[in-house]
């Protein structure tokens, strides 16, 4: 059960609700923006979002974003790869690896 600590920093949040598909409300400035929504959004979208996000952080602030790679990992399972699933990142690049299903192994 949350204690007295948990009712002080529950006084500290404030939900905004927002259409990400807009720009963002004049929030403030913030040392963290971090989402898990934004692989919603058409590409175009995601890109003026991420300069807003910039714009919004203090100097040294971090951006988060968990993005996924679903959207080709799913091509290659419809051609019917299996085990198909990102295994590697660098940098930029995502390694996805997919294997024809009937080998010997
Ligand atoms: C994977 S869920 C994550 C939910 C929550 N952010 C979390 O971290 O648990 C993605 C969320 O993005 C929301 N979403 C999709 N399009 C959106 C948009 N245009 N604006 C705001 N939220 C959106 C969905 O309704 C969904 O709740």
């Amino acid at each position: 059960m949350p204690g007295e600590e948990w009712r002080d920093e529950k006084e500290r949040v404030e939900l905004v609700v927002h259409d990400l598909d807009l720009p963002l409300p004049e929030l403030g400035r913030f040392d963290a923006v971090s989402s898990f929504a934004i692989h919603h959004l058409a590409d175009e979208r995601k890109r003026s979002l991420y300069r807003e996000a910039f714009e919004l952080l203090e100097p040294g602030g971090v951006f988060a974003n968990f993005e996924h790679v679903e959207t080709q990992l799913g091509w290659l399972r419809d051609i019917g790869f299996e085990d198909v699933d990102c295994y590697w990142k660098w940098l930029e690049m995502a390694l996805l690896i997919g294997v024809r299903p009937g080998g010997a192994g």
